[in-house]
């Protein structure tokens, strides 16, 4: 048996290196990403500074970018070529942290990207992106491929995209291939359901669902894609993955920042729409997803969406009982005080926007009857951590009786971090050493950067290559943000039309209102202590 295994694992490692020469696959991913230009609208903005330029050169650097490739930003700053450069090497500084820079390969990068002032109102602006985008498709050989990356307020969404229509940039919803135009839709999709609707409409008019790119950077993580492959590439899990076995699932997301100057856009967003209707939902419909039929897009998606589709509609005479909210008041982080929510700029002292939500969730279907999805999301908490924990039931017979009263009675639990570390553990119980039978329980860690000795490409890059190659598995279709804001439209209705409430009802650096912890109490259960 030994030897069998010796052997198998050498062929798999001869048969690993024949087929990853580096090399060679750099030649496939050439050959798979197609020439392109990416139009980045909103290019002075905080997002494009962050995330988008670090994921572009990072992937440049790494080959996996097309050669024929270049970006246009825009935005309404004054700016020419060379200063919108020297602004993103700037930026690249300051905020790529986990990107090694090279210096030469950075100038190389900021070859390919030009800038033209534009205010997004002006129709002979589009004229001009025109102009440049063809300009650029002869120097830069991008065969007429265009991404549009929306990163702008949500406001001038559907004014781009028809702006974009009516400069025939959008191409055609034909079923020509070639040239393609894609759109990269950032969040939030709409603020409701009827404003979801609509932006889709918008969008409709103008691309097909499958030149459509909604990114929800969560689907980009490396640990949520884990899941899929821890779930489905191994044969232990999947068998237990189900109301027989699994007693409860627990979503954490919490920060231990606040709005960090964003207090205007949170006012009108609060934690539900900002965090739970897309990112939370996304992860519970991962974690109870059924296999897909293959990894196409759209069988992926279908599963996914299939979830959303079967989670019960919240009862609204019972609301308190499924889900609850909170708001921060002053605390104490790490050791420095800070203040409350209705303390930050831009936030009303009267404020009601949520900071913190906690929901109580039931899917609906074979798989899943009767077990509860707990969720709970919020800002200025006592640690930044996001993880899915799920816990199985416990063992049915407690045959260590003579351990010490309650040791045999913890579940089995196996956690997904997604951050800050990525990783996997496995809760269970062991015999502590000695001549009496004690239990203790350990967890089996698996981390991502000591396993791998690599840090993780960014959501960002993962998700930028993906649409690039024309694979939208891991965004956001239609259907699924529709029936994420179905779900949570009429709470936030109720919310609204409800009594105002006795704001702040926890304090930074805590873990959220007493409500949260009652409303997993109600059910026997309690949050995890992180
Ligand atoms: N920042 C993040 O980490 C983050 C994370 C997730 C999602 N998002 C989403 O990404 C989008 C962009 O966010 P952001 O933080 O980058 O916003 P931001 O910092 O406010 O940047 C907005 C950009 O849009 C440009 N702009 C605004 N109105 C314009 C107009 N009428 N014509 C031309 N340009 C206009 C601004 O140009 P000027 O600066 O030249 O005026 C700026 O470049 C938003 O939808 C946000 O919800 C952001």
């Amino acid at each position: 048996m030994d030897n069998n295994c010796k052997n198998l694992s050498v062929t798999t490692v001869n048969k690993a290196s024949e087929l990853i020469n580096p090399l060679d696959e750099a030649l496939s991913l050439e050959q798979a990403v197609e020439p392109c230009t990416m139009v980045i609208f909103g290019a002075h903005g905080d997002l494009t500074k962050r995330k988008l330029i670090p994921a572009l050169y990072s992937l440049y650097s790494q080959r996996l970018l097309p050669d024929s490739f270049c970006v246009i930003g825009l935005s309404r700053t004054q700016m020419n070529h060379d200063e919108f450069r020297l602004s993103m090497c700037q930026a690249m500084h300051e905020f790529a942290d986990d990107v090694p820079i090279d210096k030469d390969t950075l100038a190389q990068f900021a070859n390919c990207l030009y800038y033209l002032p534009t205010n997004f109102g002006d129709n002979k602006a589009f004229s001009a992106l025109s102009l440049l985008i063809d300009e650029l498709k002869v120097k830069h050989q991008t065969r007429g491929n265009n991404i549009f990356y929306l990163s702008t307020p949500p406001s001038l969404y559907i004014q781009i995209v028809r702006q974009l229509a009516l400069a025939s940039l959008a191409g055609t919803k034909s079923g020509k291939k070639t040239p393609w135009p894609r759109i990269i839709v950032e969040k939030p999709f709409g603020r409701d359901l009827a404003s979801a609707r609509l932006l889709n409409q918008e969008l409709h008019q103008v691309f097909a669902e499958h030149q459509i790119f909604r990114i929800d950077h969560y689907l980009g993580k490396e640990t949520v894609q884990n899941i899929m492959v821890l779930r489905f590439a191994n044969g232990i899990f999947e068998p237990l993955w189900n109301r027989q076995h699994i007693e409860h699932v627990q979503i954490t997301n919490a920060e231990t920042i606040g709005v960090e100057g964003r207090g205007a856009y949170y006012e009108e967003a609060g934690n539900l729409r900002d965090v739970v209707q897309n990112h939370m939902l996304q992860l519970v419909s991962i974690i109870a997803m059924e296999p897909p039929v293959s990894l196409d897009s759209e069988d992926t998606r279908d599963e996914r969406s299939k979830v959303l589709k079967s989670i019960r509609p919240f009862d609204l005479t019972k609301l308190d009982q499924y889900i609850v909210r909170g708001q921060y008041g002053p605390g104490c982080i790490g050791g420095q005080k800070v203040p409350g929510y209705r303390d930050e700029r831009n936030v009303s002292a009267e404020s009601q926007t949520e900071t913190f939500s906690a929901l109580r969730l039931y899917i609906d279907n074979w798989r899943w009857a009767d077990v509860p999805f707990y969720v709970r999301s919020g800002k200025r908490l006592a640690k930044a951590i996001t993880e899915i924990a799920i816990h199985f039931r416990r063992a049915p017979h407690r045959l260590f009786h003579n351990t010490r009263e309650g040791e045999a009675l913890d579940p089995n639990v196996l956690v997904l971090q997604i951050q800050p570390d990525e990783g996997i553990s496995l809760k269970f119980a062991t015999k502590q050493p000695g001549p009496t039978t004690h239990l203790r329980w350990l967890s089996m860690d698996f981390a991502y950067d000591t396993a791998f000795g690599t840090t993780t490409p960014s959501a960002y890059e993962r998700l930028l290559h993906d649409c690039i190659m024309g694979d939208a598995s891991l965004f956001a279709r239609t259907d699924a943000v529709e029936q994420a804001w179905e779900l949570i439209t009429p709470v936030l209705e109720a919310w609204a039309a409800g009594p105002r409430l006795d704001f702040p009802n926890y304090s930074a650096g805590s873990w959220g209102p007493q409500a949260s912890d009652n409303l997993i109490a109600g059910d026997l259960n309690a949050w995890r202590h992180l």
